[in-house]
């Protein structure tokens, strides 16, 4: 039986010879050398062959839900440190460096979602986002700046491993974290989280400008994050969680889409930021679905008047989805079956006329989707 541990940011460094076996491996490996390449880092933690019931001692699956993932120190050795973060379904970093570390490597144990940015020149885009696979490594160096997290539905944990060999404590001190929504950097010595809480920011600074998937996704993350946090308390953090609804689905966002896809199509790695940028409306879709289901299942009991009535008050949402339609069809001339597998039902009433019209052919259920929403098993 887990231990369910609730006390994420309680670091609890132990000395080395209470570590497992294969953690003890990977101290003596990096107190016997004086400075490393990332290959090395990454064969030191592949040769420990570290198994994931060596660390379930460190997991933290109950950690709080404004801590946006489970951390706990496994051994803190000055100028470098191991940690064990756990990841619950859902649980995402916000977008950040690792302060002072030089040097540092990650061995996840489930399929963690990895994206990693480039800020530069007062802007910060996305340059990937992949699956690692149960068991890979990834390294990093002083420059990454990215974004972990559990998009499946299974818990696991990672090992990490940061380092610095001019330091001989806090190698991960001064990360920075980048609120978006907020446009600011905040400084600190602990967890990447979402919404920081005031104590644990030392320092405030203007972020770069984010390109539209990069915001979108911070987006969908951020009201994730609150929205899992006021399931059980009030939220105290200074996000409006409305207004960030609000502006991720407002009606004019779709022109910042066409931008970015029209952008995308004359770059020569436009396949790849397409891709990235359906990865990320995918996302903000199935949020879209999430806060139409909650509002199905607030309406089931009233009749049918009272319900368009409280559905025209989410109209953003509808004419978000509308806008993405309209244009995919009008830009790209393809047949309604292979792009209208939206989930909205609502919008489906609405834009039936006029994707009938634009495409001589009735909305029905279709087998692929172009954005990549998810399609609703009855359409009416
Ligand atoms: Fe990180």
């Amino acid at each position: 039986m887990l231990e369910k541990r609730t006390h994420s940011t309680q670091l609890t460094p132990h000395t080395p010879d209470k570590l497992p076996a294969s953690l003890q491996c990977i101290v003596t490996e990096l107190e016997s050398m004086t400075s490393f390449s990332l290959s090395e880092i990454h064969d030191v933690i592949f040769d420990a062959n570290v198994q994931e019931e060596d660390i379930l001692a460190y997991a933290c699956f109950g950690h709080p839900e404004n801590e946006c993932y489970g951390r706990v120190m496994a051994y803190d050795g000055g100028f470098f440190k191991i940690m064990i973060m756990t990841w619950n379904p859902g649980d995402f970093t916000a977008i950040h460096d690792h302060g002072f570390m030089q040097w540092g490597a990650v061995q996840v144990f489930g399929d963690a979602e990895n994206a990693n940015f480039l800020a530069n020149d007062g802007k910060i885009t996305t340059l990937s986002r992949e699956i690692l696979q149960r068991f890979e490594i990834t390294t990093m160096d002083h420059d990454v700046i990215h974004q972990m997290g559990n998009s499946r539905s299974e818990s696991f944990l990672s090992l990490q491993v940061y380092g610095n060999h001019e330091r001989s404590h806090g190698v991960t001190d001064d990360a920075r974290i980048f609120d978006l929504a907020e446009g600011k950097i905040t400084r600190g010595d602990g967890g990447a989280f979402f919404a920081m809480p005031e104590d644990q920011i030392k320092k405030r600074e203007n972020a770069p400008k984010p390109d539209y998937p990069t915001w979108l996704r911070h987006q969908v993350e951020l009201i994730r994050r609150i929205r899992r946090c006021t399931e059980k308390y009030p939220y105290t953090g200074t996000h409006d969680i409305k207004k960030l609804v609000q502006d991720l689905f407002d009606a004019n966002i779709h022109h910042k889409l066409i931008t970015a896809f029209t952008e995308y199509q004359g770059e020569d790695c436009c396949t790849t930021r397409d891709s990235l940028l359906n990865w990320e409306v995918k996302q903000a879709a199935q949020l879209q679905d999430e806060l139409l289901s909650e509002q199905d299942a607030v309406d089931s009991c009233r009749n049918y008047a009272s319900l368009n009535d409280e559905a025209s008050r989410h109209r953003c949402l509808r004419s978000f989805k509308q806008g993405y339609l309209n244009f995919f069809v009008k830009k790209y001339c393809v047949n309604a079956e292979s792009v209208l597998c939206f989930s909205c039902v609502d919008y489906l009433r609405l834009s039936r006329l006029n994707a009938s019209k634009m495409c001589n052919t009735d909305i029905r259920k279709g087998d692929s989707d172009v954005l990549g929403f998810e399609r609703r098993a009855s359409l009416h």
